[in-house]
This record gives structure tokens, C-alpha cells and sequence, in this order.
């Protein structure tokens, strides 16, 4: 059974409409990520969900139990939903063990044993107990957040950007730990983000938002692999698109010939690989390579482990025309320096992109 159900959801503020028809089905035990663009209408979401904004019209459910429609509404309070929002908003005249406590209703020494489990839990140390929330570091702000809002037992857990006043190192370990804890305390989780890689490696359901609208959703692999449009491609990670002819299941560009994963015949369309689906080689002199084209590296941009290459193709329709740029991942060690003369070939398929 779905746990949460949101159903045609619309919402404005005055003129300005914060989010059109949206639908979503959040599962049972699920990791799902709303993400896009700041503006996009990813906190207007959640704090609907929570019970702090109500829609315009729509129809939301948690287990079959109707939150909001036309003729209902339970307060925020009934919802046993937990919010994290995005600046974790502490009560600042509460120490750690106050704020983790406010809600709740047990009393003295049983209290303290569960304030004591749900900091163990957050990896707090239990010395922190009497601090102040302006004595704490960001991520640890985040912590007792967290752990006020799994005191209430929720059902289902909303967490508004959680990660982005962290720094890069803490973020990701930050991100672990929430995923590990909130799995194995089996709560279904609601993640926002404008992070594309935090997006993608927390999420088991990914949602995108663009506009106040939900563009594409589903698992993060198959959108990543299969945007519906560039926006959305671009967004999820670095892309090269270009203008292909579709035909009988193979896409003709400058790249030479590449077979798609979704054909329409005889038709021309804009299409996507990503970086690491192409890969450069030295052009064997005098013989023609089975697949792709020539190309000459106009920059190596040196990561470390892989270099990001700019490969300008040669142009297959006109001599004298500049040929197309191409970003090419390739190992660090080995990647041609610029000036190299090399052969780009393609691994899979290219994904057709629908039209704009
Ligand atoms: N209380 C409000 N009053 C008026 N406009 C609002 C209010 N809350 C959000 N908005 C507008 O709704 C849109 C979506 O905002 P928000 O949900 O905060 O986006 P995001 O979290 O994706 O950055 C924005 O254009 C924002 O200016
Ligand atoms: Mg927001």
C-alpha cells in the first residue's frame, strides 16, 4: 500500500502559482527526493504535506487517511508527521536535551533515558545535552532537529535541504548516517534537495520539480538514463545532446551512428549521452574504425583519477566548419594531452529526448 498519496495539488499565492497539478505516490518504507531549482516549489510542497500550508485544491492521504481535501483538514499536530525545515530551526532559548524533549509526554528519569537513546542515535555525544543551539556547529544543529523530530515516532519523515549549510566532507557522511538511521527505524522519508549527486544517492524514488510543477519522477538510475527532456538531463548531470536522424532504431549524428533505446522512424530529434558513454582512443592510421568518429583534444581538464577532455569532432558535413565539442571522461593516467589527434567511439545506447 502507498503511504502517502498527493493527488492534483494546487496551490498560488496571489498571482504567483506555486505549484500546478501535482500527483505522487510515496511508498511504504520509501527514500524519496524532491529536487530542483530554487523557487521551484519544493518547500511549498512539503510544509503541505506537514500541515502547515493547505492547498487551493487537491487531495492528500497517509495511509489511506485523508489529510486534506475539499471538506477536510487535520491539523498539523494530528498529522504524526516529522518536519525537519530547512534552516532546522531550534528553539534558540532551549538547551539540547529541552529542544530533543519538547514533545515528548513521558516525564523525569523515563524522559531522560529516551532523550539520552534519540541523541545516541543521531550520533550526539551526550555531553552536548546542556549546550545551547548557538554553541553547536551546523551539522550538529541538524542532529537535534533530527532527533525532535523522531521523538514524535512519525510516520513519515520530511526533510527540507538537511545537508546544504554543511560542508562537502560532513554532508555526505551526514547523509549516510540519516539514511542508515531513518531505514533502520523503517520511517518513510521525504528528502528535498537542489543538490543533483545528493539527489541521486539518497533517493530510491526521485522526483523533479521545475516550476511548480512535478516534470519526471521515478528511480534515480532510470532518470538519470532517461530524462524526458535536456533541462532535466542537464539537471541530474553533465550531458551531450546534438541533433540526430532517427532511423529503424539507430540515431545518425556527428558521432557517427549510435543505436537509441527509444526509436521513432524517420524522424529527427535532439539526443543524449552522457559523458562517461564516450570514450577517446589514438585513430588507427589507415584503417576506418567500425564506429564513431576523428577528433582532435582542445583541452584536458586534470581531476585526479579522470581528466575531462574537450574533444572537437571532425566535421562530417562541412570541411571548413568547425566540428561539434564534445566533454570526453578519461583516466587521468592516460588521457591524450591537448593537440592529440583521437577517435571518439560511443558505449550504449543514445536516449531519444522529447520535444521541448
Ligand atoms: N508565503 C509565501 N507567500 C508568497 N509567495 C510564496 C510564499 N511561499 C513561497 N512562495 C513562492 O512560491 C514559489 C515556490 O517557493 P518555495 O516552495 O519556497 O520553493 P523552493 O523551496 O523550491 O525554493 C516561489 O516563487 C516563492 O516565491
Ligand atoms: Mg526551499
Amino acid at each position: 500500500m502507498n503511504t502517502l498519496e498527493l493527488h492534483s495539488i494546487y496551490k498560488a499565492y496571489g498571482s504567483q502559482r506555486a505549484l500546478e497539478n501535482i500527483s505522487l505516490s510515496v511508498p511504504t518504507g520509501s527514500r524519496t527526493v524532491i529536487v530542483g531549482p530554487s523557487g521551484s516549489g519544493k518547500t511549498t510542497l512539503l510544509r503541505m504535506i506537514a500541515g502547515f500550508e493547505f492547498p487551493d485544491s487537491g487531495r492528500l492521504t497517509l495511509n489511506g487517511q485523508t489529510l486534506v481535501d475539499s471538506t477536510h483538514e487535520v491539523p498539523a499536530h494530528q498529522r504524526l508527521i516529522g518536519y525537519v525545515p530547512q534552516d532546522g530551526a531550534l528553539f534558540p532559548h532551549m538547551t539540547v536535551a529541552a529542544n530533543i524533549g519538547f514533545g515528548l509526554s513521558t516525564k523525569g528519569l523515563e524522559k531522560q533515558q529516551r532523550i539520552a537513546e534519540l541523541m545516541d542515535s543521531v550520533a550526539l555525544d551526550s555531553n552536548m545535552a546542556e549546550r545551547w543551539p548557538h554553541e553547536l556547529s551546523g551539522g550538529q544543529q541538524q542532529r537535534v532537529a533530527l532527533a525532535r523530530a523522531l521523538a514524535q515516532q512519525p510516520r513519515l519523515m520530511l526533510l527540507d535541504e538537511p545537508f546544504s549549510a554543511l560542508d562537502t566532507g560532513l554532508r555526505a557522511a551526514m547523509r549516510k548516517l540519516v539514511a542508515r538511521l531513518l531505514a533502520d527505524a523503517g520511517v518513510t522519508t521525504i528528502l528535498v534537495t537542489h543538490d543533483q549527486s545528493e539527489a541521486l544517492s539518497f533517493a530510491d524514488q526521485l522526483a523533479v520539480m521545475r516550476q511548480g510543477r512535478l516534470v519526471q519522477s521515478g528511480h534515480p538510475l532510470d532518470l538519470y538514463r532517461y530524462p524526458d527532456d535536456e533541462q532535466t538531463a542537464l539537471f541530474l548531470g553533465e550531458a551531450v545532446v546534438m541533433p540526430a536522424r532517427i532511423e529503424a532504431g539507430w540515431a545518425h549524428c556527428d558521432l557517427g551512428r549510435i543505436p537509441v533505446n527509444n526509436h521513432r522512424n524517420n524522424s529527427s530529434a535532439q539526443i543524449m549521452l552522457r559523458p562517461e558513454q564516450l570514450q577517446v582512443c589514438s585513430p588507427i592510421t589507415g584503417e576506418a574504425h567500425s564506429q564513431g568518429c576523428r577528433g582532435v583534444v582542445t583541452d584536458r581538464d586534470f581531476g585526479g583519477n579522470t581528466c575531462t577532455l574537450t574533444v572537437e569532432l571532425e566535421s562530417l558535413v562541412n570541411e571548413d566548419q568547425p566540428g561539434r565539442s564534445l566533454l570526453v571522461r578519461s583516466s587521468g593516467m592516460h588521457a591524450p594531452p591537448a593537440g592529440s589527434a583521437v577517435h571518439v567511439s560511443t558505449i550504449g545506447h543514445a536516449h531519444v529526448l522529447s520535444e521541448p
